[in-house]
């Protein structure tokens, strides 16, 4: 739709007119300006006052939660006051100015909590490549935090590459091997409420921790009723064998007693487990670690088996990783509900007003709008 100012030229229009309608106009844009949205972070269980921007203490004024009015006895004066504030309490909070309903002041508060001291840990599941550092806290604090780790190796500072996933992680390359001096790693976590850190420093050898072997199986070994044979893969993580050979730890079991036996194998990827009870199903898992240093992995998928019988009782089954593969669960959305922000309202509710005194003034300046 076009406007077009029509000035009517046999009533020459007074040009107070025109300062009245530059005023009427600068006046509305003034109102109807959003002050902008402050954010406010606050401690749960703390007392939190707001004060209504720059309106006078004792101004009577309306403040608002979510778009809701709150409450007079929230106030002193014109300030908000919230006392022990839980997670609730996070929100749009507006302040209008008594009877015009001028909005004055926005914040948005956010209740979190400063961050405990983060968890760090270090490994090497690739040695002699690098290792990685991850972390985290052990309780959320409800608001973003920012993470700065600092890695040092012979004074000297060494670049942690984060991961794009997971994000809590980054990784280090070993640039001097079998080196003596520690290194000591540095992790700083701050948000809005305060900051915490934690630093570690441990021996390159000490942090080697490779993943658990791989592909492990158990069979029957036919015509032998106390025999299995358990066969494994390096884990496909540890990068030269030739190099840093792995030593291996089998533990078994049969499935109806609690009790395991033990067998470390400094050698092959392959064991013959010559004691288990005749028509016993068992339960088997591996162990790897480097044979010089560091520490033993965690233990492989757990495989059963049952020796051979002369009418096989059980069939072997392989990897018993499948019974821990979740199904996967469609995730029900809850899809976001419309918020109405208050200030767009009263936004388009203005424009309107805005439409009505426009007409009056040109009316009054003799100006026809076609
Ligand atoms: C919050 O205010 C109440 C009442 O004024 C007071 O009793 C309490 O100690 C205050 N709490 C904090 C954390 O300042
Ligand atoms: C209101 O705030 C003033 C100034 O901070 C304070 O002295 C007064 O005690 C408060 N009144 C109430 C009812 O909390
Ligand atoms: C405001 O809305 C948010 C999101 O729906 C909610 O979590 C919060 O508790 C509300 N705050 C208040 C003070 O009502
Ligand atoms: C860091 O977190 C610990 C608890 O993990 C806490 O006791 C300590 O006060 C925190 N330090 C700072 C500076 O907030
Ligand atoms: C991280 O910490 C180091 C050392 O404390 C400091 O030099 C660096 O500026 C920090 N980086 C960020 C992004 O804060």
């Amino acid at each position: 739709m076009d406007l077009i100012l029509l000035p009517q030229m046999a009533y020459p229009v007074p040009a107070a007119c025109y300062v009245v309608l530059a005023t009427a106009l600068v006046v509305y844009a003034q109102r109807h300006s959003q002050p902008e949205s402050h954010v406010h972070y606050a401690q749960l269980g703390s007392n939190v006052t707001v004060p209504c921007g720059s309106v006078d203490q004792d101004a009577p004024v309306t403040w608002t939660a979510n778009s809701t009015d709150l409450d007079a006895s929230l106030l002193n004066g014109s300030r908000l006051v919230l006392q022990s504030v839980d997670l609730s309490h996070s929100g749009q909070y507006s302040c209008y100015e008594g009877s015009s309903w001028h909005l004055k002041y926005r914040v948005n508060l956010k209740v979190g909590l400063p961050p405990k001291e983060p968890v760090l840990m270090c490994r090497s599941n690739n040695y002699p490549n690098g290792f990685y550092c991850s972390w985290h806290l052990p309780s959320p604090t409800y608001i973003p935090d920012t993470f700065n780790i600092t890695v040092m190796h012979d004074s000297k500072e060494i670049t942690c590459e984060k991961e794009a996933a997971p994000k809590n992680r980054c990784y280090i390359r070993y640039l001097h091997l079998f080196s003596s001096k520690k290194y000591k790693v540095t992790l700083t976590v701050a948000n809005a409420l305060g900051s915490n850190s934690t630093t570690i420093s441990f021996d390159e050898f000490a942090i080697v921790k490779p993943d658990p072997p791989e592909n492990v199986v158990a069979k029957p070994i036919s015509s032998n009723a106390r025999r299995l044979l358990v066969t494994w893969q390096y884990p496909s993580s540890w990068p030269d064998p030739d190099s840093f050979p792995l030593k291996f730890f089998l533990r078994y079991r049969p499935l109806i007693i609690d009790q395991w036996q033990h067998v470390e194998l400094t050698d092959g990827t392959s064991h013959i487990i010559t004691d288990a009870y005749a028509g016993k199903e068992y339960i088997i898992q591996v162990a790897a670690k480097d044979n010089e240093i560091g520490t033993w992995s965690d233990w492989s998928v757990a495989v059963h088996a049952t020796p051979w019988t002369e009418e096989p009782k059980h069939l072997t089954t392989e990897a018993q990783g499948a019974e821990t593969t979740t199904a996967s669960t469609s995730a029900f959305v809850v899809p976001p509900t419309t918020r109405i922000d208050s200030s767009d309202e009263a936004g388009s509710d203005g424009a309107a007003a805005l439409s009505v005194l426009l007409g009056l003034l040109l009316g009054l300046c003799g100006i026809h709008l076609i």
